[in-house]
């Protein structure tokens, strides 16, 4: 096809934890934890998808992947292409950390690099998040570090904040499945003007302390009345771990996206990890839910492009040219 200058592409790009806490749609930030897709041109579609739950996904043209690509390739005056897609995810599905922001900033990054960059990172941006209805998941993708953002429908501005050396963060990951709409549903339509007050107050300060890496503010300023205390019901042990995370040594703890995983923020020196760790654990545990915990730092870089080739075939299989990069 014309116009292809990267046949084969293959991209590595980061998790994400959505609103810090009082940044509802507006805050994201990436973490150390990723997939990876390789795009390439094809006679015929395939998507082979390799990780847990992926099995759930698609492999034609209704996968998420296929069809973000295709959107960029139109954007780009280009013609529906066949492709083959190969996607190895450690990011679990639905459960509040940006495994669909990973597959649309994924499949955005590599049909772009197919194309020679035709598009710039704010464009791209733009279309993801048009994609996923708002911009703190993909943004932090995208770009890594903390993106702060703001959508209206029509552009979406932002600010990316490099976070502070000290920053390390403990998620816990419950064993079920939340869909973003169903926790988007548990919102009501309209809020007083205390907790706008509020929420806007922490939110400021938030971005404010993590910009200026006063990380011993984040224990206030994390806090929401906006969607936490409303999706609450929906995750067991969850309004628990928020108010007692820091009694235990976090500097702060937030609902992650839309849920249900949890995230405490933690100063990396700190000396009481096992001790906040075991915490949560154990919360969970009386919950009758089972759960798994995992330390993660913020990535700093986003989606990157790992691999290219002006041809299409290749000698290294997918998971074998993905290998050491720490999975
Ligand atoms: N800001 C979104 C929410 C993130 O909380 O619903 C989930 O995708």
């Amino acid at each position: 096809m014309n116009n292809i200058v990267n046949e084969t592409v293959v991209v590595k790009i980061p998790a994400s934890t959505a609103n810090l806490g009082p940044g509802f749609d507006a805050l994201g930030m990436a973490l150390s934890l990723y997939a990876w897709l390789e795009l390439s041109v094809a006679e015929t579609t395939e998507v082979h998808l390799y990780g847990d739950g992926m099995e759930e996904l698609p492999t034609d043209t209704r996968n998420l992947v296929y069809k973000v690509a295709q959107q960029l390739f139109a954007k780009a005056g280009l013609e529906e292409q066949p492709l083959k897609i190969s996607m190895y995810s450690e990011i679990p599905l639905t459960r509040g950390l940006g495994s669909s922001a990973s597959a649309i900033v994924g499949a955005l990054v590599a049909a772009n690099e197919m194309l020679g960059k035709k598009f710039s990172d704010q464009e791209l941006f733009h279309m993801a998040t048009e994609l996923e209805g708002h911009p703190d998941n993909v943004g932090a993708s995208l770009l890594g570090g903390i993106i702060v953002s703001s959508w209206d429908g029509i552009d979406a501005p932002y600010v990316k904040i490099t976070p502070a050396n000290a920053l390390e963060t403990l998620v816990i990951i419950p064993n079920f499945q939340l869909s973003t709409e169903k926790a988007r549903h548990a919102l009501p339509e309209q809020y007083t003007k205390q907790d706008v007050v509020f929420n806007i107050g922490r939110s400021s300060l938030l971005v404010a302390a993590l910009a200026s890496g006063q990380l011993q503010l984040i224990r206030q300023a994390m806090q929401d009345r906006i969607h936490q205390p409303y999706r609450a019901a929906l995750i067991p042990g969850m309004s628990y771990i928020l108010e007692h995370a820091v009694d235990y040594g976090a500097l702060g703890a937030a609902l992650s996206g839309a849920g249900p995983t949890l995230i405490a923020f933690v100063d990396c020196h700190s000396d009481s990890k096992e001790q906040l760790e075991q915490f949560m654990n154990e919360t969970m545990k009386r919950e009758g839910i089972s759960a798994e915990t995992l330390w993660l730092t913020p990535d700093h870089f986003g989606a990157r492009v790992i691999y290219e080739s002006v041809n299409a075939v290749h000698d290294l299989p997918f998971m074998e040219l993905i290998k050491g990069e720490g999975y």
